[in-house]
């Protein structure tokens, strides 16, 4: 599978959201991830469903939606109907993660669960077949523009190995830190969606940036 690229609109500029929302419409960019924190299981709160409803009505691509949240059980109707074509949650966060992996596949979206740095990938061993995609952070998760953590890779190789096991068509997502340096190697490790926020809307030339990471050999 081709890797694909999920800019991260955490990084946008909110007073011009629908100008980046149109840049990455136009880009080579494949998803547009956003990122939904509640100021509980993270330490920061980002923006809720009004400016989802925004996003999507210009959006010409899949919103990939990351809840930083806890309990979303609570709120996964809203987020599709408010346009979520993948719904992410964190498996730190869900109890019952069987049934709310179920309960996102119901409403038709893509089911994904995320792992913190240093949650352990085999965690997901029995829940990996019911998945459309893992999400590995590689960051702790909260902001963007932090540094990226080397054991990512390692996490990577991990999931891959489970992956191809019990699910070769799984989704696998990186998430933080990700830049034109470390793209190919993540890749090479496994990933095979690439979430970037500063690296592209710190870019000079945004598109330029997403097509970087997209076009990682030339
Ligand atoms: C972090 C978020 C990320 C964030 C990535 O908690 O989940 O999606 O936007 O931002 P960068 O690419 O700047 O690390
Ligand atoms: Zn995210």
């Amino acid at each position: 599978m081709n890797h694909l690229i999920a800019p991260s609109i955490l990084a946008a500029d909110f007073a011009n959201l629908q100008r980046d929302i149109e840049m990455i419409n136009e880009s080579d960019g494949d998803w547009i991830h956003v990122d939904i924190m509640d100021g509980m299981f993270v330490p920061n709160i980002s923006f809720g469903f009004p400016v989802v409803n925004a996003v999507k009505k210009h959006a010409r691509k899949d919103l990939d939606v990351h809840l930083m949240i806890v309990d979303p059980d609570r709120y996964l109707k809203n987020f599709k109907d408010a346009g979520a074509a993948s719904i992410t949650v964190h498996y730190e966060a869900c109890p019952n993660l069987h049934r709310t992996v179920q309960y996102i596949k119901e409403l038709g979206c893509r089911a994904s669960v995320a792992v913190n740095p240093h949650t352990p990938v085999l965690l997901l061993d029995d829940i990996v077949a019911d998945l459309d995609m893992v999400l590995i952070m590689s960051v702790n998760p909260g902001f963007g523009g932090q540094k990226f953590i080397q054991n990512t890779y390692k996490k990577l190789g991990d999931i891959r190995t489970l992956a191809s096991e019990k699910n070769p068509g799984l989704y696998i997502e990186v998430d933080g830190g990700v830049d034109a340096a470390n793209a190919a190697k993540l890749v090479e490790a496994g990933a095979n969606v690439l979430v970037a926020g500063n690296s592209v809307f710190s870019a000079a030339d945004q598109k330029g940036a997403i097509t970087g990471l997209k076009r990682l050999r030339g």
